[in-house]
């Protein structure tokens, strides 16, 4: 059986370039007041291509936000990356100097979170604001940044940027004012994209109307984007590849015809039965939360307290992550057959 980065060293030498970010056996810890630390991502190996748009679905507490800003080096207060390599765009992240980061981030690396309103500054107009960060990211004068700005705003589709670029934020829609987080998120055409649960407050409708604005100004772009989700339906419309992740370890990895034609993780098809309309295949397959710690075991399965497939070995054996088909990795010794 293949580990996920045996696969990865095993392939063949290429002269393309190198992908946007490779994460290699990433471990976040945060610190407990006694005992051991609480670890929210386990030795993590996660490889996004240029030009993908690559989903990560979880349940809360799975730690979709840590690794996402982990990426940045930024994990949440007070955690902290215990071990693993970053790097993006063929650059090693880790040893660069704090400076260097904080260049890169909102320039080459951008994200996008939820509540826009409390990313935005209340007081400045959004095209004081939009154009600020062209300005000190892209060093350009304060003219060019203003036309910037406009042309940021048209593609977002706002209507009528011109004066809208005068309003504050207060007097936006929520639907508006995620609009302008994303035109701030994209004004410096990053590489790279977060969106952590970006559009899960709005309404249904403006949420699509929203991803598909994203995903196409990312792919007109050429922007590579990690976007992360609680609504695994969410990703079958909008990702290339769609990874699941439970207890801050991936279970499954797939492309997005593998991961919805044939699911294998007794979670992911959990997760995809918790949204599905059928009452019989919620019951059948929902199962409640585990005591805290219950799957913190090190030589169980994460996963063994609420699986309805698990077998004894699942309580001894940790499973690898491995590749059951090309590209179809997961974490499961009884994965549900193909
Ligand atoms: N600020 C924090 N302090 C202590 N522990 C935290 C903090 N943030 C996250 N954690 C731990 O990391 C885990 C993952 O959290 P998080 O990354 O926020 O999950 P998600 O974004 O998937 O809901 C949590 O279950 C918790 O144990
Ligand atoms: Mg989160």
């Amino acid at each position: 059986m293949l580990e996920l980065s045996d696969h990865f060293q095993t392939e063949a030498p290429t002269t393309k370039a190198p992908p946007t970010f490779d994460v290699t056996r990433l471990t976040v810890e945060f610190p407990a007041i006694t005992g051991t630390p609480r670890v929210a991502i386990r030795n993590l190996d996660l490889r996004i291509e240029r030009g993908e748009i690559f989903g990560l679905v979880g349940e809360s507490g799975a730690g979709k936000t840590t690794l996402a800003r982990s990426l940045l080096r930024l994990p949440p207060e007070p955690g902290r990356i215990a071990s693993g390599e970053l790097v993006f765009e063929g650059k090693n992240l880790m040893p660069l100097p704090e400076v260097e980061m904080q260049r890169m981030r909102g320039r080459d690396i951008s994200m996008i979170v939820p509540n826009p309103r409390s990313e935005l500054n209340p007081l400045l107009t959004v095209g004081e604001q939009i154009a600020n960060v062209a300005r000190v990211h892209l060093k350009v004068p304060k003219r060019d940044a203003h036309r910037l700005a406009l042309d940021i705003l048209r593609a977002v589709q706002i209507p009528d940027p011109g004066r809208r670029m005068q309003a504050f934020p207060h007097e936006m829609s929520g639907g508006m004012a995620q609009r302008i987080v994303i035109a701030i998120a994209l004004i410096c055409s990053p590489k790279f994209i977060v969106s952590d649960d970006a559009t899960s407050g709005l309404d249904v409708t403006v949420q699509a109307q929203i991803l598909q604005l994203l995903r196409r100004l990312a792919q007109d772009r050429g922007s590579s984007m990690l976007f992360i989700t609680r609504d695994i339906g969410i990703t079958a419309h909008f990702c290339d590849r769609v990874a699941v992740i439970y207890n801050g370890e991936i279970m499954e990895l797939a492309a997005r015809e593998d991961f919805f034609f044939r699911p294998a993780h007794p979670y992911t098809i959990m997760l995809m039965a918790a949204f599905s309309y059928n009452q019989r295949l919620r019951q059948m397959w929902a199962r409640p939360e585990p005591l805290p710690g219950a799957t913190s075991e090190p030589t169980a399965c994460p996963y063994v307290a609420r699986c309805p497939l698990a077998q004894p070995r699942c309580r001894s054996d940790r499973p690898a992550l491995h590749e059951l088909a090309s590209g179809h990795f997961v974490r499961c010794h009884f994965p549900v057959s193909r």
